[in-house]
């Protein structure tokens, strides 16, 4: 492949699977160069790395011999792909505030190539507040990441925070490295994502459990595969991806406008959990509780039907219309009768009742004319990337 890999190691448990790594690095003709972290030397040896590597390892950012060598900046871009594996949390936390205290962190800050971090931590390190809104930082920064995965862990406990297996993170590094194939380059895509919420009264609404995190994976996986992406969602705590063009929104009504306002789509995929119902005897000032009165009689009337609505323009409609079925009963026969109903291509079908909403992996079924395909449980980038492969496979 004549490609070379920087890979930067930082001080957790998991540091020994990067020997193993550098292996398979090199059993494709991967050239890898080594940084460790100073805590990284806790876990594996600078001499083990080397033996592997064949090649020095850097690990002191004021090294008089390096930097007349091979300095931080060169080491930086002298690479095809810098790889950070483990990505641990500290690691992390200093790529996503910029800090540059040592020659791991000054590397990253100073590369202008691609870089993929493996993240690996305790679960609860991983689930962390600061962990999560650092991973958000660095996904809008353009990081790429590969795993974590859920399994046992080193320190007895089980969950989210293995680092990925050196096969994914290999896989991972030749999909970065190989010429991008962008089967949506020059197309409009639109995709709603999230909840809509419906006021009771000013202070009150209806909404569901979506968290937008699906529809979010399909508008970065879109811009990755080259398509101007406009991405319509209802309110969600999620960053929003690189290139990507947001759109935000409240009520049903207000994500049919946004809709309708973009114009000569490709492709239009209907995530967003839509309310079926709004209040129709909304009330103009906050609804008092006082103890004569009953609890308020809400009235009920339809949201407009968005996926039908656009699925059924006639010179307007997007060439290929995708729509969700969120289901917690008679998921295939459900979505097979939407497919007909609402003039859609594609139905990507899940089951909602097992706790899916707000979680990184689903479980969904690709419904078309032509029959039911099931996917295993996969992380939503994942499944986002199959559907967009899917429907570039239609738009062809
Ligand atoms: C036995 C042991 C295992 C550790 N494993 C991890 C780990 O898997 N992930 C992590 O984020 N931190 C882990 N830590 C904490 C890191 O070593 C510590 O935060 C360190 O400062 C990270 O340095 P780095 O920025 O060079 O990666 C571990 C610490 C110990 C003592």
């Amino acid at each position: 492949m004549g490609k070379s890999v920087l890979l930067i190691i930082g001080g957790g448990i998991s540091a020994y699977k990067c020997l193993e790594l550098i292996r398979q690095f090199s059993a494709r003709g991967i050239k890898t160069r080594c940084i460790t972290t100073k805590a990284a030397e806790q876990f594996v040896t600078p001499l083990s790395v080397a033996a592997l590597s064949g090649e020095k390892v850097f690990s002191d950012l004021f090294s008089l011999t390096d930097e007349t060598e091979m300095g931080h900046i060169e080491l930086s871009r002298s690479t095809d792909l810098v790889v950070v594996a483990p990505a641990t949390a500290d690691l992390m936390a200093k790529m996503a505030h910029g800090l540059a205290n040592d020659l791991a962190s000054t590397a990253l800050l100073a590369t202008d190539k691609p870089v993929l971090a493996a993240p690996a931590m305790n679960v609860r390190m991983w689930h962390h507040a600061a962990t999560q809104r650092n991973v958000a930082r660095l996904k809008a920064d353009g990081i790429h990441f590969v795993g974590p995965n859920d399994g046992d862990m080193a320190c007895g406990e089980f969950g989210l925070g293995r680092m990925a297996e050196p096969a994914e993170i290999v896989a991972a590094v030749e999909a970065m490295l190989s010429p991008q194939t962008k089967p949506l380059a020059g197309k409009k895509v639109f995709i709603t994502a999230g909840p809509t919420q419906e006021a009771i009264d000013p202070v009150r609404y209806i909404s569901n459990h979506s968290s937008g995190k699906q529809g979010f994976a399909l508008a970065e996986a879109a811009v990755q595969m080259g398509a101007e992406v406009t991405l319509i969602s209802g309110p969600v705590s999620l960053a929003t991806p690189m290139g990507v063009k947001r759109v935000d929104i409240t009520t049903a009504d207000e994500m049919l406008v946004a809709c309708e306002k973009t114009k000569n789509v490709d492709l239009a995929i209907f995530c967003a959990a839509v309310a079926d119902w709004k209040v129709a005897n909304q009330a103009q000032q906050k609804l008092k509780k006082n103890d004569k009165s009953a609890a308020p009689d809400l009235k009920f009337t339809a949201n407009p039907d968005i996926l039908k609505i656009i699925g059924g323009l006639k010179q307007t409609r997007p060439k290929v219309v995708v729509g969700f079925a969120a289901e917690t009963e008679n998921v295939i026969e459900n979505a097979n009768a939407k497919l007909k109903n609402k003039g859609c291509d594609l139905i990507i079908a899940n089951d909602v009742s097992n706790g899916v909403f707000g979680s990184d992996k689903n479980l969904v079924h690709l419904i078309s004319a032509k029959g039911v395909e099931t996917w295993p449980q996969l992380s939503k980038a994942e499944v986002a990337r199959r559907i967009l492969e899917a429907c570039a496979k239609l738009l062809k």
